[in-house]
């Protein structure tokens, strides 16, 4: 049995695997209905649990969506709604769960919750974002970047602010896909080191720069995402945003990277704080693609985890 928990977890062969499958599958919808049926319905007759201990839009629609493009049924549950959140454990949730259903996609706070979600189920489990790491997003940016620019591997990307969950998994990324890395912000809010090493392991350049302009520097790809996590207290917001506002993206800074450079965007975006609306509705954004990837990319993770 197969989960999709992160990249770096992952072998290389299988992610690029992932993104074919994910260009090819959209390719094979252009111009279809968006609730028509796959050609394939490689999730026909399966339930798939999606499983929300926080907000979201984008993960909640593009999975319920491509699961039924598949063939297959949803039940999209609120992790505080459930026993889970009232002191049933993990480990016998997954095992209930696995009664009802084929695959459980989570987005939860602690990364353990994911962990022991997949120790214990006897189906696949999705990460669909924990405090640490958001790998489904990240895969929907690769697909996203190569279908506008080609290959991926040997470019820079940069990443302007919080060395956040989606940052974690774009170092992931750059280790697999073989790209180079450059985080450009404050030190209090550095991605883990851990990660950082074990891509560099890899053999991709991964670098930290404090001053944004230099960063930026012959970028192919910026990325940001907002300052106050889902998961970071309230109370923090002042103290991230005073040392944050030098990595603001904005045309200015834009103007460092590539004359072709992207700009990407997990979303949702907090317009005026970490991104201006001129970068957000430039020429480089990309960010409606990536979140329209965001279906592709999850159904050929889905289609991976059921057929391996
Ligand atoms: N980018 C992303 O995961 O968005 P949602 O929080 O809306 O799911
Ligand atoms: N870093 C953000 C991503 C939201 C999709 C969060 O965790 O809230």
């Amino acid at each position: 049995m197969t989960h999709f928990l992160d990249i770096h977890s992952t072998a290389p062969d299988d992610l690029r695997a992932m993104i074919d499958t994910a260009r090819a599958t959209k390719e094979a919808r252009k111009g279809l209905p968006k609730a028509a049926p796959d050609a394939d319905l490689p999730l026909k007759d399966k339930m798939v649990a999606l499983i929300f201990e926080k907000p979201s839009t984008r993960t909640r629609v593009s999975f319920d969506v491509g699961v039924r493009q598949m063939g297959g049924q949803t039940l999209v549950l609120s992790g505080a709604d459930m026993q889970l959140g009232h002191g049933e454990t993990i480990a016998d949730t997954a095992r209930v769960l696995s009664r009802y259903v084929d695959m459980i996609m989570i987005r939860t706070f602690e990364e353990q919750t994911l962990l022991e979600m997949a120790e214990h189920a006897s189906v696949p489990v999705i990460n669909g974002l924990t405090n640490r790491t958001h790998p489904c997003q990240i895969m929907a940016d690769i697909l996203t970047y190569e279908e506008h620019r080609g290959p991926i591997r040997g470019k820079k990307v940069v990443w302007s602010g919080d060395g956040n969950n989606v940052c974690a998994s774009f170092i992931h990324a750059a280790g697999q896909f073989g790209f180079d890395f450059t985080f450009a912000g404050p030190e209090a809010l550095d991605p883990e080191r851990g990660f950082m090493d074990d891509a560099r392991k890899k053999g991709v350049k991964v670098e930290v720069e404090r001053n944004a302009e230099k960063a930026f520097a012959d970028a192919d790809l910026i990325v940001t995402d907002t300052w106050l996590s889902m998961h970071d207290a309230q109370s923090t917001r002042e103290r991230r945003f005073n040392m944050l506002r030098p990595y603001r993206v904005d045309r200015k800074l834009m103007g460092f990277a590539k004359p072709d450079a992207l700009f990407m965007h997990c979303l949702p975006a907090h317009r005026g704080e970490e991104v201006t609306n001129s970068v957000m509705d430039g020429p480089a954004s990309v960010i409606f693609d990536e979140a329209e990837n965001r279906l592709h990319a999850q159904k050929a993770i889905m289609k991976y985890c059921v057929e391996n």
